[in-house]
């Protein structure tokens, strides 16, 4: 005898997608303008904003005009932005003594947004790869990227920044022992709620090519970064990077890019359940863009459904250069 089976299916999953009140009723994860934090280049002069080509819509901009930027930034209801330093190559020098002078125009756009924009928190990058001649994010001596001299410098780095008002320092060098020793130098010099979160989960990887000529290294850079950035083929390396960065004083951590790397964002969330956040890199930025520039693909839809992704992952936030419009889009503007 055959088993007997009701003349209907036991589960119709379509039933709690047949409206778009139901949808919403049932949607387990949402995309907000919380989520964001935007990324902008700064550069020397005034009243600059000069498009970066490989990446369509993304501008260096003068102090001023980052201070604009961060105004509209935060009437949009974004919660932070982070600061990238663009310099060109006259700038760069092999002590990297621009990246910790409390007058360079990554921290003259800290103190002028704060002074401006006091509502939008501020995210710093900490590495030497935008001040050094080689590009790379440590000193190089005898062709190797050497650690712990790197380390002093970064921690000078951090306190300017600290010293000009940046709300979250953000080291994305990738260094051994970089986040305790910012952290107890931060102690030391009375700045114990400024935040570090940490670009724990950092790959070496081909997608930040396009960030490069944003911040002039792409022609400065020598070699690659594969002795101290993650191997792309590695997972269970990036639960111990995370574990140590937050033993040694990390607030938060980030997974870097975004879109490849999801599964480590998950494992991330499910291990440590601490603030969890994914850069959703250049190259990613500039694939979707290109892709839409050719009408081959939806721009508005496909952006909104790759940051959905990383609140499905168990990201808290992202890092977007899409934030403003995507925030426009989240306000229904
Ligand atoms: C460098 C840094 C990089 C990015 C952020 N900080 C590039 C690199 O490691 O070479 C990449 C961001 C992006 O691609 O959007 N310290």
């Amino acid at each position: 005898m055959r088993p007997t089976q009701a003349p209907f299916p036991a589960t119709r999953l379509r039933r709690t997608r047949a409206t778009p009140a139901i949808r919403g009723l049932v949607r387990q994860n949402t995309l907000s303008v919380d989520d964001f934090i935007w990324p902008v280049f700064v550069r020397s002069g005034e009243g600059i904003e000069e498009p970066i080509p490989s990446m369509p819509g993304v501008f260096r901009r003068s102090v001023d005009k980052v201070v604009e930027a961060a105004r509209e930034a935060a009437d949009l209801g974004i919660p932070a932005i982070c600061i990238f330093p663009y310099t060109g190559i006259e700038e760069r020098t092999e002590d990297c003594a621009g990246a910790w002078d409390p007058d360079n125009h990554a921290n003259r756009a800290i103190r002028a947004i704060k002074a401006a924009v006091p509502e939008i928190a501020i995210m710093t990058d900490v590495a030497l790869d935008t001040y050094n001649i080689n590009g790379h994010d440590g000193f190089v001596e005898d062709g190797e990227i050497v650690n712990d001299r790197t380390i002093e410098a970064l921690v000078k780095m951090t306190l300017s920044q600290a010293e000009a008002g940046a709300d979250i320092i953000g080291p994305s060098d990738m260094m051994d022992g970089r986040i305790g020793a910012m952290r107890s130098a931060l102690e030391g010099a009375g700045h114990q709620n400024v935040m570090i979160l940490s670009y724990a989960a950092k790959y070496a990887s081909a997608f930040y090519g396009p960030f490069r000529d944003a911040v002039g290294a792409s022609g400065a850079l020598t070699g690659d970064k594969k002795t101290y950035q993650m191997d792309p083929g590695n997972s269970d390396e990036a639960m111990r990077l995370i574990e140590r960065d937050l033993a040694e004083g990390a607030d938060m951590i980030m997974v870097k890019p975004g879109l490849p790397y999801l599964d480590i964002c998950r494992r991330a969330r499910d291990t440590f359940g601490a603030p969890t956040f994914a850069y959703q890199v250049s190259g990613e930025y500039s694939m979707i863009k290109a892709a839409a520039q050719q009408g081959w693909i939806d721009e508005d839809r496909v952006m909104l459904e790759s940051l959905m992704a990383f609140k499905r992952a168990g990201c808290d936030g992202i890092l977007t250069y899409f934030a403003p419009a995507a925030a426009r889009l989240l306000n229904g503007a």
